[in-house]
């Protein structure tokens, strides 16, 4: 299959990653807001390393996460896309949709709107029937990003993380899911 290496939505580029994204992608992996619904905040290398893996699955798979780049400014932003899910869980194998935004750029829309993209290109370009999305229980800006593209919460597929150990507080999370007859649904409105 053709790699899905570029997409394009009224403020942003969906793009590939290119080397000199490192130094803004490693500050937001660093900030710790940005990185409080998970484990740690990054250091430079492991976000190096995640950079590499990002790019692997686009190799494999022909999507994964892509960079955010703002067309007004030419600015790094963060990113969003579409992952195969890594853990064994319920709803796997199952293609998840994601994102991260460095703090500066919240609060545009941005998120939903490259989600919104995201969402296309999996149903539209690459035939899936279906796109989860999954986060840990307090973290409500994701959540809202999900509701914003049409996602309905799966209330009995609620599950606890297997990468985070038992008792950990970020470990139960929700899954929100969205078929192809819901997001043409969405598309008329
Ligand atoms: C989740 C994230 C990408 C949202 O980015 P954003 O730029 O605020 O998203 P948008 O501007 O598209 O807003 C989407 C909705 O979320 C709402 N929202 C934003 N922050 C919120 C918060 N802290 N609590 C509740 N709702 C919030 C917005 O008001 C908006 O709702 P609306 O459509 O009803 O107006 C951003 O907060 C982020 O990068 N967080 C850290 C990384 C992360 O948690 N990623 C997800 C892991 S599963």
């Amino acid at each position: 299959m053709t790699p899905i290496l570029q997409l394009e939505s009224a403020r942003l580029q969906l793009r590939q990653w290119q080397d000199d994204d490192l130094a803004e992608f490693a500050a937001m992996c660093a900030d710790p807001m940005v990185m409080r619904y998970f484990p740690a905040p990054l250091t430079r290398v492991e976000s190096a390393a995640l950079i590499g893996r990002i790019r692997g699955h686009f190799n494999e798979y022909g999507y994964g996460l892509w960079a955010l780049e703002r067309k007004d400014t030419g600015a790094f932003i963060g990113m969003t896309g579409l992952l195969n899910v890594s853990f064994d869980a319920d709803f796997a194998p199952a293609v998840e949709i994601g994102w991260r935004l460095a703090r500066r750029h919240w609060g545009l829309g941005f998120a939903s709107e490259a989600a919104w993209t995201s969402l296309r290109c999996a149903f539209a370009q690459l035939g899936l029937e279906q796109v989860v999305s999954f986060t840990t229980q307090s973290n409500l800006a994701s959540q809202k990003v999900m509701q914003a593209i049409g996602m309905q919460q799966d209330l009995a597929g609620s599950f606890e993380h297997p990468k985070l150990e038992p008792g950990h507080p970020l470990r139960p999370h929700v899954l929100y899911r969205i078929d192809r007859a819901q997001w043409q649904a969405t598309l008329r409105g």
